[in-house]
């Protein structure tokens, strides 16, 4: 799959999907999940991040981005479903456990494209290091607003994220609309509780049973594979639990994920 010819940037988008339907869709496992099924993904395309998240998880964990793809959608537009889940092994470090903490994850795609290269897992080949310190800074700032000011919460990412719906933010030298997005699924995947010192950590994702799915209106399949997955990280005091001193007690992690992922013909997973 490395000899690709001249024209190659032009029809990129394009013979990645023929490959990858080529190569990952045999009849055997055509029909493992419909378009219409939210509960599972049978993915166009599909691509994996591996990252880091101390001090809780000891080991990498990889951030699995995936989307399938209807021409007609509901009627005349086409439609994309995207999908996301964590695959982790589930080694921590229960020394840090001190504190009732929520660990949690929301993904963004649309309206942002760009190649994943460099730092912040990719992010940084996306929109420069500046936004993603910016951005780390902000979510850390943001959930530590949330968690010193006293009322009650559950899921504080989602608690932050639900609240930009109404007045979304800018945040310097980052893409201006990037909360301006139809959908922004945040999961949660880990709770710490401080006289217990086992974690719960969700289950491990599958295309079979992804975290989370979700349909996108009047996009192709080509223009989905341009586009550029943000996931955000986030371990957070839970409610009730003594803040940290200031905001990078707050932990953040940012990936960013295209499937097919670029220079790769998205078979070789
Ligand atoms: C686990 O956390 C403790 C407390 O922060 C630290 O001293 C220790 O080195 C960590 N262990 C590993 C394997 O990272
Ligand atoms: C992209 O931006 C437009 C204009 O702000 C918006 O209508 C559309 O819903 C956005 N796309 C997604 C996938 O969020
Ligand atoms: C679908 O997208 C195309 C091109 O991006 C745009 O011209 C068209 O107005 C959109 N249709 C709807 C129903 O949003
Ligand atoms: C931590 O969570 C446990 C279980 O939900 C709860 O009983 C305990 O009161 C919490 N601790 C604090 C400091 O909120």
């Amino acid at each position: 799959m490395a000899a690709f010819p001249s024209s190659w940037s032009m029809t990129r988008p394009y013979l990645f999907l023929l490959m990858i339907i080529a190569t990952l869709s045999p009849p055997a496992t055509a029909d493992i999940c419909s378009f219409w099924d939210s509960g599972c993904v049978d993915p166009l395309a599909q691509t994996a991040i591996s990252f880091t998240f101390p001090p809780l998880f000891l080991e990498t964990i990889n951030f699995f981005y995936a989307f399938d793809a209807d021409v007609r959608g509901k009627g005349q537009e086409p439609m994309t479903k995207a999908a996301f889940w964590i695959g982790y092994e589930p080694y921590v470090n229960n020394s840090v456990i001190d504190l009732n903490r929520t660990s949690e994850i929301a993904v963004r795609v649309g309206n942002l494209t760009g190649t994943p290269s460099g730092g912040n897992n990719g992010c940084d080949g996306v929109w420069g290091s500046e936004c993603s310190k910016n951005m780390r800074e902000f979510f850390q700032q943001t959930l530590f607003d949330l968690v010193t000011l006293g009322e009650p919460f559950s899921d504080p990412l989602s608690t932050v994220i639900g609240s930009f719906h109404t007045n979304p933010p800018v945040i310097s030298n980052c893409p201006p609309q990037f909360f301006e997005n139809q959908h922004f699924p945040v999961d949660q995947f880990g709770i710490e509780i401080d006289t217990n010192k086992t974690p719960i950590i969700k289950t491990t994702g599958s295309a079979i049973s992804p975290w989370f799915s979700w349909f996108i209106d009047n996009m192709t399949a080509s223009e989905q594979a341009e586009q550029v997955a943000v996931g955000i990280i986030s371990r957070t005091p839970s409610y009730g639990s003594a803040p940290p001193s200031n905001k990078y007690g707050i932990g953040i992690e940012l990936v960013c994920a295209q499937a097919p992922s670029p220079g790769s013909s998205g078979s070789d997973d």
